[in-house]
């Protein structure tokens, strides 16, 4: 993990209230693992003080880029939308655990709902780049909230919509519970906590590994203050900024 001084390359819409950044990502940062986080704010504001969680889309180490897909939701989301290319920003990166790579023999079935798309891409994008195959599913309220651009090419890509204006009305976990229960399904997973508990609910019936990657709040980002508790189903605690964001999915209580 360092600090960095960086800039935003470019920024661009994907989806109603969604937008790409592409940042400058040194070599001497370190490359990111798919489920990893930095924590971000631009420079020379005062608002906002606080650094803000992302998860990594991309990284590309050969152009030294990495892309965040961001949702605006408050005063710190909103400032970063409003950035033009060249904006000089703070970083502290690359942070957290991220996806394992599944074990040989099984089917990865990647599924990403709401914002939570980010570490889902950059999974789909790693395992094709070790020749991995892969099943790909995006659950969205609405097509105007579907980042279609996004949208990984070739096989085993599918989308769901809540009110069936893209893709297959139902949801992701609907997906997901459409598959053969004998198949050896291996569930990697970030979205919101309704679709992460029905992925958890198919993952224990199935006996299906699911790693899943949570979205907490954060306050320190590096594990020093308990900000980020994420309460487990046996008791206790994981730190989602440090023993996570990926989390067996089994092991968290979800509701
Ligand atoms: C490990 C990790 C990875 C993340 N990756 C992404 C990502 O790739 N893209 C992305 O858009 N966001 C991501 N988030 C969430 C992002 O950090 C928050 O949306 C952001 O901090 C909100 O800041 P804000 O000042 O704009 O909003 P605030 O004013 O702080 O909050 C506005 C509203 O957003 C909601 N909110 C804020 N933070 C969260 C959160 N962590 N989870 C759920 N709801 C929240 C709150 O309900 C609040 O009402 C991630 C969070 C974590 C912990
Ligand atoms: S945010 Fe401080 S321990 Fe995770």
């Amino acid at each position: 993990m360092v600090r960095i001084d960086t800039e935003l390359l470019s920024k661009r819409r994907v989806a109603e209230g969604y937008f790409e950044l592409r940042l400058r990502w040194p070599s001497g940062a370190g490359a990111p693992a798919a489920g990893q986080f930095l924590t971000l704010r631009a420079r020379g504001g005062g608002d906002p003080l606080l650094r803000r969680p992302f998860a990594f889309a991309s990284h590309d180490a050969a152009e030294d880029e990495a892309t965040l897909v961001i949702q605006e939701r408050g005063s710190a989301t909103r400032a970063l939308a409003t950035l033009e290319p060249g904006a000089k920003l703070d970083l502290l990166g690359p942070l957290g655990r991220g996806f394992a790579f599944p074990e040989r023999g099984t089917e990865p079935v990647l599924v990403a709902g709401g914002i939570g798309v980010g570490p889902v891409l950059f999974l789909r994008a790693s395992l094709d780049a070790a020749g991995v195959a892969s099943r790909f599913i995006l659950g969205a309220r609405t097509a105007a909230l579907v980042p279609e651009s996004l949208l990984p090419r070739g096989a085993g890509v599918e989308v769901r919509t809540d009110d069936g204006s893209l893709g297959t009305r139902g949801t992701a976990a609907d997906a997901v519970a459409a598959l053969p229960r004998d198949a050896r399904v291996a569930l990697f997973a970030c979205g919101p906590k309704p679709m992460m508990a029905a992925l958890d609910r198919i993952a224990a019936e199935r006996g299906w590994p699911y790693q899943a990657a949570v979205e907490e709040w954060m306050a320190c980002g590096v594990g020093a203050c308990m900000g980020c508790a994420v309460p487990l189903k046996g008791g206790g605690y994981s730190r989602a900024c440090a023993d996570g964001p990926v989390l067996d999915g089994r092991l968290v209580k979800w509701d």
